[in-house]
């Protein structure tokens, strides 16, 4: 089943990162971002009875929705938590090695399509933005309690906005006068310093900025990799779906370096770093969904798939 018919998330590049996923029907595999769990669903349709597939999310939300949609399939492990402890949650189940691991980043449509979680510039709500509801800053606290050069920062490393230190004038500006904590009165905020022909651009960007700001989710980003690495087996797969240059480009350097045979500097006339190369590029280019996926799921066009395989502990 390719659609999510009930409205909650429609999984994208499904078939082509299951396919890629999958190398042992018996394996144990991780869903890092499980999510509406269409992923998870295909993954199980393609694996046998003793296979196993432990699937985390932060969100509570999510999680109660997986489990009464997988209740009664005892290969799913449903883990309500942050995968950044991938390795210690798994050695907690007795899990040493795993076969596959499937991160598809960001947010869910239910979760951006929610107003009182904050996501989106596009509807009134709270400006929360906390995937895991047991973080203690939500990005109205962020804003509040970030310096004018601390939020400059965070627009333009997180957002790549180049109006970042105007963006972050208006509100420093702004809160003196009442504290922003709906979404509202932030869009209210850029528009006064965007023009109408780059204002949505621009709130995406900064929507974008402080959601990843909010939930840490490029420094998450960085440890999973290195943990998935570690825990797969030889001839074991990790496949990453990003939404942004930032995290392609964390993904993208991360597999590049890790399959690269040496790290000598270019002058040295002889290599001599003994690096073993412990993964190997299952693609030389990033794969993207196709025109009619992107016609169906417009969320799909910026959608970025890289895989490798594990060749060396
Ligand atoms: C793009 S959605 C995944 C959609 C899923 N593949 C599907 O088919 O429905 C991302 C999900 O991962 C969760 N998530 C994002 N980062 C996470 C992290 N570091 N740890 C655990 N869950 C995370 C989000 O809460 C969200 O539910």
């Amino acid at each position: 089943m390719q659609d999510d018919d009930t409205g909650y998330h429609i999984p994208v590049l499904l078939e082509r990162s299951t396919e890629l996923l999958v190398t042992n029907p018996s394996g144990i595999y991780v869903d890092g971002t499980l999510g509406g769990g269409g992923h998870s669903r295909l993954l199980l349709s393609r694996l046998g009875e003793q296979a196993r597939v432990f699937a985390f999310d932060q969100d509570d939300d999510a999680v109660q929705r997986a489990r009464e949609v997988f209740a009664g399939d005892n290969r799913m492990v449903i883990i309500p938590g942050n995968v950044v402890h991938l390795k210690s949650i798994l050695l907690q189940n007795e899990i040493r090695a795993v076969d596959g691991i499937l991160l598809d980043l960001g947010v869910s449509s239910h979760q951006i399509d929610t107003p009182e979680r904050g996501f989106s510039f596009r509807f009134d709500g709270p400006l929360d933005m906390r995937m895991d509801l047991e973080r203690t800053m939500n990005a109205a606290d962020l804003i509040a309690d970030s310096s004018e050069e601390e939020l400059a920062n965070i627009f333009f490393s997180y957002g790549e906005e180049h109006g970042s230190r105007r963006i972050a004038r208006a509100i420093t500006r702004a809160r003196q006068e009442q504290p922003i904590r709906e979404t509202g009165q932030l869009v209210d905020i850029i528009s006064t310093v965007t023009s109408p022909a780059h204002r949505k651009k621009t709130l995406a960007r900064i929507f974008q900025a402080l959601r990843i700001a909010v939930n840490e989710e490029l420094h998450v980003l960085e440890q999973v990799l290195t943990q998935a690495t570690e825990v797969l087996k030889v001839g074991g797969r990790l496949v990453v779906i990003s939404y942004h240059s930032l995290e392609d480009r964390i993904v993208k350097h991360f597999m590049r370096d890790e399959a690269k045979p040496c790290i000598c500097p270019p002058r040295m006339p002889f290599c001599d770093c003994d690096k073993v190369p412990r993964i190997t590029l299952l693609s030389s280019k990033h794969i993207e969904a196709d025109e009619y996926e992107v016609r169906r799921n417009p969320r799909a066009r910026s959608a970025r798939l890289r895989g490798c395989e594990k060749i060396h502990t």
